[in-house]
């Protein structure tokens, strides 16, 4: 980023209703959206909606927060204070029904962080690590790195999304140290039910298996659909599990690096927190506190909904686009989250490869390819809706333009 005066910061409220349809330039501001998309999507003249943060201006009460403490002057280190631990008690209490105190919460710098720090803390090296592709990359990617065994228990698809497969859960969760769990699921979007969860709960606390449930998409969810935390649906998931969260998606604030591990158990907490204490993690950025207190707040309440219901916007045009428009493009309608799962296999490329080929140079769009979220993505892409509506309007278009003029397969 240069050292050009910025423009003046918002001041506005949330009251006054936030502008989503802005279109805000990010180039030369160093967004990894834009300068690693070739890197990602193999050309960079493209629409970018592939890594998961919003092109919507972060709200004006995190601006505040910012602000108040540049005005004090000193950027020093600083420690988490009863305040933020009450803002996210209040939260899960009136957000998820979660009864949380303050020693079960501990800061995490982020989600990812979070699920190594796990790893670390409660794996050692060729333990076996159960993960349910496809699924967010990282929960393969950071136990890898680790030197763990990465056991990929697929999701089984179904007509609509994809579902769990108990009897194999069953048969690959056997000798696992911990799965790792995406609740609600990214790619697809789903809303897990509590008897899912409770079954995992059983299957894994049977198996004496420790389960991360990565909630960071929690605050994302579409009216009609509920979260439910994983630790909220048996004795046993409260005491087999660690909560990951974090306000960074829902506020669009991931550049914060602010999150926080939620553990019920006296035990597993104590092993999980004095690891990350001890490697000095729970030091969050000055700035870190001040943006999760002004997250969960009831101006962000009000602010998280406006976004929701601007996205589900976005959700539904994609959707009644390419049901009209270009049918063989299938979409898997999320609950949650501003990420959409395109199933494009009925487009008939013989190789992923030419799929994503497809899209980054002849739609001009840059998304994430299914693959790397596992062999059940081969065959989809997914496509970020987190943008200004005209934006995605566009990028439809092309990916349908490009449909329809490609040489028939
Ligand atoms: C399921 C999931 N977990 C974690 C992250 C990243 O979290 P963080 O930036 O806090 O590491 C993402 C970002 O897309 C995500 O989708």
């Amino acid at each position: 980023m240069s050292n050009e005066p910025i423009m003046a910061l918002p001041q506005r409220g949330s009251g006054e209703g936030a502008n989503f349809d802005e279109i805000i330039p990010r180039e030369g501001t160093d967004a990894i959206k834009i300068d690693r998309v070739k890197d990602e999507c193999g050309s960079d003249d493209l629409i970018p909606m592939w890594v998961a943060d919003m092109d919507f201006r972060t709200p004006p009460f995190v601006f505040n927060a910012i602000r108040k403490r540049l005005e004090q002057g000193i950027l020093g280190y600083t420690c988490q204070n009863p305040p933020y631990y009450e803002s996210i008690i209040r939260w899960n209490k009136e957000q998820h029904g979660m009864d949380v105190t303050r020693e079960m919460i501990c800061y995490i710098p982020g989600v990812v962080s979070g699920i190594f720090l796990a790893v670390q803390a409660f794996t050692e090296k060729g333990d076996r690590i159960l993960i349910q592709e496809p699924v967010y990359h990282p929960f393969c990617f950071v136990p890898e790195a680790c030197k763990r065994q990465v056991v990929q228990s697929s999701l089984r698809r179904t007509e609509t999304s994809f579902a769990m497969d108990f009897d194999r859960l069953r048969q690959d969760i056997k000798g696992c140290k911990m799965m790792i769990l995406c609740n609600p699921h990214n790619p697809a979007g789903i809303c897990w039910k509590k008897e899912d969860l409770q079954q995992v709960a059983r299957i894994c606390a049977e198996e004496g298996v420790v389960v991360v449930s990565d909630e960071i998409h929690c605050d994302m969810v579409f009216r009609g659909h509920k979260h439910i935390p994983f630790a909220s649906v048996s004795e046993e998931a409260r005491r087999i599990s660690i909560t990951l969260q974090a306000p960074s998606k829902t506020f669009n604030m991931p550049g914060i690096v602010a999150s926080q591990a939620i553990v019920y158990d006296k035990k597993l907490r104590e092993q999980y927190f004095n690891y990350i204490w001890g490697t000095d993690q729970d030091l969050g950025n000055v700035f870190a506190c001040d943006c999760v207190m002004a997250c969960y707040s009831d101006e962000g309440r009000e602010w998280k909904q406006q976004m929701l219901d601007y996205v589900q916007g976005n959700i539904d045009l994609v959707v009644k686009r390419f049901a009209e428009e270009c049918p063989q493009i299938r979409p898997i309608v999320p609950d949650a989250s501003f990420l959409v799962f395109l199933d494009c296999t009925a487009l008939g490329f013989k190789t992923q490869g030419e799929l994503e080929h497809f899209f980054a140079f002849d739609a001009k769009v840059g998304m994430n390819s299914g693959a790397m979220f596992g062999k059940g993505g081969v065959g989809f892409m997914r496509m970020n809706v987190g943008s200004p509506r005209s934006i995605v309007n566009e990028a439809i278009s092309r990916i349908i333009n490009a449909c329809h003029s490609y040489p028939l397969r």
